[in-house]
Formats: C-alpha cells, structure tokens, sequence
C-alpha cells in the first residue's frame, strides 16, 4: 500500500501567493523521505504532466492543472558541522525560507540577514539563487542535495555544479525536471564582523533607525522594514514579487539609449556588459500604478504585478504580455519572466 495519499479536485488558492484559483487534479504531499519509491512512481506514472511546488511564491499558474502536484514539504534543520569561525547548517527543502533566517538571525549567524523576508521554501531557493540587498545565496551555499527522478540516485550537487547566476542556476537550465531538491547546505559565520550594506536604501535606512553598532539583526530589520515599504504582503495582495529579470545588456546599446533617456539607471557589470533596472522600464512605458481589470503594476514598486482578488492566471499573463510588448517597442529591450509560468 502506498504511503502518500492523493487528493483529487484541489483547490490551489491556498498554495500560490497570487492567490488564483485554478484547481489540480491530482496533489501529494512530500513529507518524508521514506515516501520517496511512491513519489517517485507517481512522478514517473504521470510524467510529463506534473509539476513539483514548494512554497508557491514565484509560480503563476495558468490554468488548472490536468496533471500531479508534488508539494515539497520535507522538514529538518540540523547542524553538519562547526568551528569557532562557522556553522554549516543543513536544511529541508519543504522549510520556509523566512523562518529559516530568523533561526539563524536569532543565534547571530551571519550570511542570511540580506535575504529576510523572501517568501516561498528552502528548496526553491537555489533553484534561481534568490538575492536581495546585495547578497545572493550562492555566496553561503555549499551543496543542495537532490534525489534523481529517472534512477532515483541521491547526488549532491556542489557549488560549482550548480552554476549559478543571477536569478539562475542548473535546476533551471541543463538540468530543469530531472531532480528533486531534498535541501541544502550553507556555509554561515559565527558572530560576524562584516556586512554588506552597499545596496541603495540599505545604508540609509540603518541610519534612520538610529542603528550604531551593525548586526544580523538589525541588518534583518531594516531589510524586512524596506520590504514592507515596498513590496505587497502576498497575503493581503496576491503577487509573486518582481516579475520580470532586471535585463542585461551590452554596454553600447545602454549608451545609444542614455542618449535618449539621460535618466536611465544602469548597473556595470563584467565583460562591457550593463544591468538595467526593469522597474523603471516599466515605469516609464506608464504601468506603475495602473491597474487593468483584476491586474495591474504595483503602485511601490512597478516591476511587481499584482491580484486584486478576482484576476485569473491568464488576465495575468496576457498583462505582462503586454508590459513585455510595451517596453519592447519603446527601449527595444525583451524582458524576461522571473516567474515561473505553469503549466509549462
Ligand atoms: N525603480 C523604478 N521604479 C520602480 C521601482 C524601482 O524606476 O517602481 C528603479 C529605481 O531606479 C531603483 C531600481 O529600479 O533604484 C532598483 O529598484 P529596487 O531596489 O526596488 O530593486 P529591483 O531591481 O526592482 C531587485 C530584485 C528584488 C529584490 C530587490 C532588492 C530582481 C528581478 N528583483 O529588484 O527581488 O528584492 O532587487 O535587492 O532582481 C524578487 O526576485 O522577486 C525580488 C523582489
């Protein structure tokens, strides 16, 4: 007898924080590794129509799924190993990212403090190396182990392997669908000296909250403060924060366009290669703010497209077809979804 038990018809409001409606057919909860033999025959029975969720925060589901959800909700964190200098912490991917950096913040472990408040599950984390304020995950991961759906090998994957980038790594490349992330392993320093705080209104916002001394926590709060500015709680305005990849393009195309726009904010990068910010792309074609039906672009923060409550997943879809139309034809510049959009 099998040890998961499937749920038929299920509701996905619950479980996506653009909070649409759409139904899956067919759902099962990941909750212990010694489920994996009937996951994993289920993933194979159902294959190519199943989809493996974690915490839901960076997906727009299009319509219902006809296919298997595989909610990842395996549990633990523990420690592998310590010195005076660091702690290397090894984490379930079913836990929450969030509470996961309060753990560490609580015990003044450095290296998660920048990453406050991101929502969505450890697994999902390395998947595209989730960053904010100047600091991505790859800089304290060390492995993310996997199971393999084909063999069912575990493997660990180590840094380097992952080959991570900006909002990118092997899991969303080479190798998309081929593993399930069990969890990871980061690499965090004991009560740590160093911080990074280079990143725009970080600094400033320190500053205004009277913080002397730096720390894990204060870093933590000022982040979660600027956040909570800007970025609307999924809980109370469906979203799935930035919904487009800031794009990165060559130097001189940059330049041409400064020309037209001397407002336009770029960020360097290596190899003659500059970052823009989508937001203000966005902006300037006239969304920030604009709400369309159900949908819209958020008025903090315009590279965030919003529910307000009835909109379907492809009222939301067709909007940032239309966002991605419209900067297209004004900067020439193809935005790319951030967000995952399933079914695929
Ligand atoms: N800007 C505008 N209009 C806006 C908002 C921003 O013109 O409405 C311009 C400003 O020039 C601003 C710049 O965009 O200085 C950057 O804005 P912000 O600091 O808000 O960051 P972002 O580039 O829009 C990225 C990440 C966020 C992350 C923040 C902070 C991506 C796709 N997004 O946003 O990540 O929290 O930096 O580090 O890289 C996410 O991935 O879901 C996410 C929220």
């Amino acid at each position: 007898m099998s040890s998961v038990t499937i749920q038929r018809g299920v509701d996905l409001q619950p479980f996506n924080s653009f909070r649409l409606t759409t139904k899956a057919d067919k759902v099962v909860f990941f909750e212990h590794l010694e489920q994996w033999e009937d996951i994993r025959k289920l993933y194979l029975e159902h294959s190519p129509k199943v989809v493996v969720l974690g915490g839901g925060s960076n997906v727009l589901i299009k319509e219902d799924i006809s296919g298997l959800v595989i909610f990842n909700r395996l549990k633990g964190i523990s420690i592998v190993s310590e010195t005076e200098e660091e702690v290397i912490l090894k984490v379930a991917a079913g836990e929450n990212w969030h509470d996961l950096v309060m753990y560490t913040v609580a015990r003044n472990w450095g290296g998660l403090e920048n990453l406050a408040l991101i929502p969505g599950s450890v697994g999902a984390a390395p998947m595209q190396n989730i960053g904010a304020y100047g600091v991505e995950l790859k800089e304290v991961l060390k492995s993310v182990e996997t199971l393999r759906w084909e063999s069912g090998a575990y493997r660990i994957f180590s840094k380097e392997e992952c080959h991570f980038a900006y909002r990118s790594s092997i899991f969303k490349t080479t190798a998309k669908g081929k593993y399930l992330i069990t969890g990871i392993q980061i690499r965090l320093r004991k009560a740590p000296s160093k911080f990074e705080i280079s990143y725009g209104a970080l600094a400033d916002t320190l500053e205004e909250m009277g913080v002397q001394t730096l720390s894990v926590q204060a870093i933590s709060e000022a982040v979660m403060h600027i956040r909570r500015s800007k970025l609307p709680d999924p809980k109370v305005l469906g979203n799935a924060g930035s919904f487009f990849k800031n794009p990165e393009i060559p130097e001189q195309q940059a330049f041409d366009l400064r020309r037209k726009y001397p407002d336009l904010p770029l960020y360097t990068l290596p190899d003659n290669m500059v970052k823009i910010p989508a937001a203000w792309l966005i902006e300037q074609c006239g969304w920030k703010g604009l709400q369309v039906g159900q949908t819209g672009n958020h008025a903090q923060q315009a590279l965030v497209i919003v529910n307000y409550g009835q909109a379907t997943g492809m009222e939301i879809l067709n909007h940032a077809l239309r966002v991605q139309a419209s900067v297209e034809s004004k900067f020439g510049i193809a935005l790319e979804s951030e967000v995952n959009i399933i079914p695929g």
